[in-house]
């Protein structure tokens, strides 16, 4: 099979993803592939029939190929662990700025180790300790850690948001984007999104169940005035002003959709 019949091919089944699926298969961009008359040679042809099938049934493409850009990272995905969204870039953005020098922080519900990895690159004076309840996901944060050489700087602690905040050390910034989908929205979740993990996704019926918990928790948690810096979804500002103590600042992402609530008090 040529290289411009699969672009072909993948146009039409692939639609928006054709492009990151040409990247991820022969790190070359879609109008190359397309322009390419050779022949891609069986195992290269074999390879792309398994992938595309597994597309075809719903997988995510960062499931599929292990790994996704963030920040200027790229960070390992597997199955069982959500994948990283460039939405979360805003909350690493914030961090990078504001963490103050030294800063002991806490990427809770670290997920991929994505927001710990990205921040401790960029911020070589900080050091973050890494929670999630799920042992899937703290083994990808371990890996995704050491392929940046950030171990060292960084505890991994199995932990439950809902559970004793008393094992803990004392931190001066908690980051944190937690399961956030309400009720109604998971029953409307596309079918590459059912794909990852629900205990990753669905916070409670009206999606805030994490963010109570962790604001009332953490009290205590701080070694000086609390500081969390949340993702939040585009429609939860109002709410997150709403239910926290402390000073409340929202900020936008890209899209221009309110994405970052910083606590501050
Ligand atoms: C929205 S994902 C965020 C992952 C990662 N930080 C990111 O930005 O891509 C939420 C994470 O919370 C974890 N989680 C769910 N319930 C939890 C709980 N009760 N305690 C701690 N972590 C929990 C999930 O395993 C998942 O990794």
């Amino acid at each position: 099979m040529t290289f411009e019949r699969i672009s072909e091919e993948l146009r039409e089944k692939a639609g928006g993803d054709a492009q990151a699926f040409s990247f991820y298969l022969f790190d070359r961009p879609l109008y190359d592939v397309a322009r390419d008359r050779s022949d891609a040679g069986d195992a290269l042809c074999e390879k792309y029939g398994e992938c595309l099938e597994r597309y075809l049934s719903g997988e995510p493409l960062q499931y599929i190929f292990g790994y996704t850009p963030f920040y200027d990272l790229l960070i390992n995905c597997r199955p069982g662990v959500l994948i990283p969204r460039y939405d979360t870039e805003a909350l690493v953005e914030e961090a990078v700025k504001t963490l103050p020098s030294g800063a002991l922080f806490c990427d809770m519900c670290c997920g991929s180790g994505c927001i710990a990895a990205a921040v401790l690159k960029h911020r070589p004076d900080t050091r973050a300790v890494c929670c999630d309840i799920s042992d899937t996901a703290l083994e990808l944060t371990r890996e995704n850690l050491l392929k940046y050489g950030l171990e060292d700087r960084a505890e991994i602690i199995r932990f439950d948001v809902f559970g004793d905040w008393s094992v803990l050390p004392r931190v001066d910034a908690i980051l944190c984007n937690p399961p956030y989908i309400n009720a109604a929205d998971m029953e409307k979740l596309p079918e590459n999104v059912r794909r990852e993990p629900r205990e990753a996704l669905y916070g409670g019926v009206d999606g805030l169940d994490f963010y109570r918990r962790v604001i009332k928790a953490s009290d205590g948690v701080f070694r000086g005035t609390a500081h969390i810096i949340f993702e939040i979804g585009y429609d939860q500002g109002a709410a997150l002003k709403r239910l926290s103590p402390y000073d409340c600042e929202i900020k936008k992402d890209l899209s221009g959709n309110d994405r970052v609530c910083i606590l501050r008090g």
